[in-house]
């Protein structure tokens, strides 16, 4: 894996299109100090201080479906659950689609963002921030935000956790391929979801719905058991913890 360190930049997801774009190989990884423009998803910020914080991106030429793509922010929320646990000993649980939390506070979040002509994939740009060792957060996120070092009382090394996430990606990203769909993740997925066979409000598109969580599908959609009895799948969204 080629790697390239920026003390600063405006996001990592832009830096790996840039190289995309100049034609970097499958697999390069940009890693940031400091984010000026770090991105959420749904155009939220992503604060981004220097020195606390795991700030990348990865660069994908998988050769599949589009339709498949966004299944990988899941294969990346898996490995970097993984990484975490195996480098820290924290067990992170996964909030769907991609935000890992610990005492049901947000550590890590995902943006995936990809290239797309004529049908075809060029490029997909997992990018993940993780919150490592801040004590602190701004006054909007305080709330609903914590880091590794505030749940483990220790200062985390950024570096082995970035290796033991990359390492459990290149197995669980083998095992996707294999099927193009989530099958074969399903199972280790779900079993470390945070909601899981709780109920749930899940905002989508059509609108708000309140139901018993089921965990993914083999598509990654959201299984959720209405009061009705009918099972909706969510497709895309977002899931509070009630
Ligand atoms: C979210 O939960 O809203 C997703 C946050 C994603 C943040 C990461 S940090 C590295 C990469 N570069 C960005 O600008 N965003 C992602």
């Amino acid at each position: 894996t080629q790697v390239a360190f920026f003390e600063e930049t405006d996001s990592t997801n832009n830096e790996i299109r840039r190289l995309a774009e100049q034609g970097a190989p499958h697999g390069t990884l940009a890693v940031a100090e400091r984010q000026l423009g770090g991105k959420g998803r749904r155009g939220r910020v992503w604060t981004s201080p220097a020195g606390v914080g795991i700030w990348m991106s990865m660069l994908l030429r998988p050769q599949i479906d589009p339709m498949a793509a966004s299944m990988l922010t899941l294969v990346m929320a898996l490995s970097t659950r993984r990484g975490i646990e195996k480098a820290t000993g924290l067990k992170s649980e996964i909030k769907w689609p991609n935000d890992l939390v610990l005492n049901k506070k947000k550590i890590c979040g995902i943006l995936t963002e990809m290239s797309t002509e004529l049908m075809e994939i060029q490029y997909v740009i997992p990018g993940t921030g993780i919150n490592v060792n801040q004590m602190e957060f701004p006054d909007d996120i305080k709330a609903t935000a914590t880091s590794l070092r505030i749940e483990s009382g220790k200062i985390q090394k950024r570096s082995e956790i970035i290796a033991a996430i990359m390492e459990a990606f290149e197995g669980y990203y083998d095992t996707f391929i294999e099927t193009q769909d989530m099958s074969g993740l399903i199972e280790e997925y779900n079993a470390n979801l945070v909601n899981l066979g709780n109920e749930v409000c899940v905002l989508d598109p059509a609108g708000e719905y309140r139901g018993v969580s089921e965990g993914i599908n083999k598509e990654g959609a959201l299984l959720v058991r209405l009061s009705d009895g009918t099972l909706k799948e969510i497709i895309s969204g977002e899931v509070s913890v009630r």
